[in-house]
């Protein structure tokens, strides 16, 4: 069995922040963040439900499919509008679907859980499942600590996966999770991010480099058969150092970040749409989805895009 990709769409607030707008109330400078992390201005504004209905919506256009043919939605969200309800729910009521929804939390590593989850759904029995990443993420930044506010943004991203009997897009996965480094990167109920950026950042690399070595082993290739590697978009170091340790060249990796900012679950969408629009998305190819983030989690996949 097999499962394809067969739309995408995304949402970003209009606000753009620069790095220069934040200089002007944070101790920081356009020039640290844009050496230190590549992010030049973010999307703030918005929330996980109004962002992630507007992608969602563009996704289900792009597949040409309709709310009745739209059988599970999963979001993956790490801000969600509230703590109870969830917010695939209300997403699923703007979009008109009649099915199970439901959020997935693996912060920056969501979008490809809930792929994951996707296809195991597909797997069992479903035709057609809408993921959602979305992420409102400014709403828990604390603006006075220049350690976060930097980082974080807005954003949403979607696609449509759909079953298919005769062949897959989806060749491979490798999915973790280490709940011992939880301390790392947290936001505690009331509060505002918190992050060890260095740990945090050592670790993200090993995990990348780590699940996707495996994940490409399972689907039977090597870093030289990928044409394109569409990773989590948190700083262009981290993406830099994976992919050099990967033996992948640098511009073969597709970079949002210094558009978008870390828009956690968001990001992966956010750029394959980018690579799509600039025609690096070609049929036949190899591409390696990555992402990591806190938990922490991380998740690869292989695709072959169809
Ligand atoms: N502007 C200016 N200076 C800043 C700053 C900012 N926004 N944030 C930190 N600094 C200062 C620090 O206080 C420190 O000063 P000191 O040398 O006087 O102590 C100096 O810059 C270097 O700090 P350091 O933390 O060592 O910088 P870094 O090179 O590790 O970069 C991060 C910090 C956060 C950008 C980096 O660690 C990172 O990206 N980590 C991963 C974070 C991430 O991706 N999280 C999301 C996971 S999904």
């Amino acid at each position: 069995m097999g499962v394809r990709f067969k739309g995408w769409g995304i949402a970003v607030p209009d606000r753009i922040v620069t790095n220069e707008e934040l200089s002007r109330t944070l101790d920081t400078t356009d020039e640290w963040i844009t050496e230190r992390t590549g992010i030049r201005e973010r999307r703030i504004g918005g929330s996980a439900m109004t962002l992630g209905t507007l992608a969602g919506q563009r996704a289900m256009d792009d597949a040409g499919v309709k709310a009745e043919d739209i059988d599970f939605l999963v979001l993956a969200t790490t801000t969600p509008d509230r703590i109870c309800p969830a917010t695939a729910p209300m997403i699923a009521n703007e979009l008109g679907l009649n099915c199970p929804a439901m959020d997935v939390n693996a912060a920056c590593s969501g979008f490809m859980y809930a792929v994951r989850t996707a296809y195991g759904l597909l797997e069992t029995g479903n035709k057609r499942i809408l993921v959602i990443g979305a992420e409102h993420l400014s709403r828990w930044v604390d603006w006075t600590d220049r350690n976060m506010a930097v980082l974080l943004a807005d954003g949403a991203g979607a696609t449509v996966l759909e079953f298919d009997p005769d062949g897959t897009d989806l060749l491979s996965f490798c999915l973790g999770a280490d709940g011992s480094a939880a301390d790392l990167l947290t936001c505690e109920h009331g509060g505002y991010f918190q992050m060890n950026g260095r740990e945090v950042f050592r670790r993200a690399v090993r995990v990348v480099v780590d699940s996707a070595e495996k994940a490409m082993a399972s689907a039977g290739i090597t870093s030289a058969d990928l044409g394109i590697v569409i990773p989590h978009q948190a700083n262009i170091r981290i993406i830099q150092a994976a992919t050099q340790r990967l033996g992948i060249e640098m511009d073969r990796a597709v970079v949002v970040l210094d558009r978008y900012g870390n828009t956690s679950s968001a990001s992966i969408p956010l750029a394959f749409d980018d690579a799509r629009n600039n025609g690096r998305i070609k049929v036949g190819e190899y591409a390696l989805l990555t992402g990591f983030g806190a938990g922490m989690t991380w998740a690869s996949a292989i695709v072959r895009w169809s």
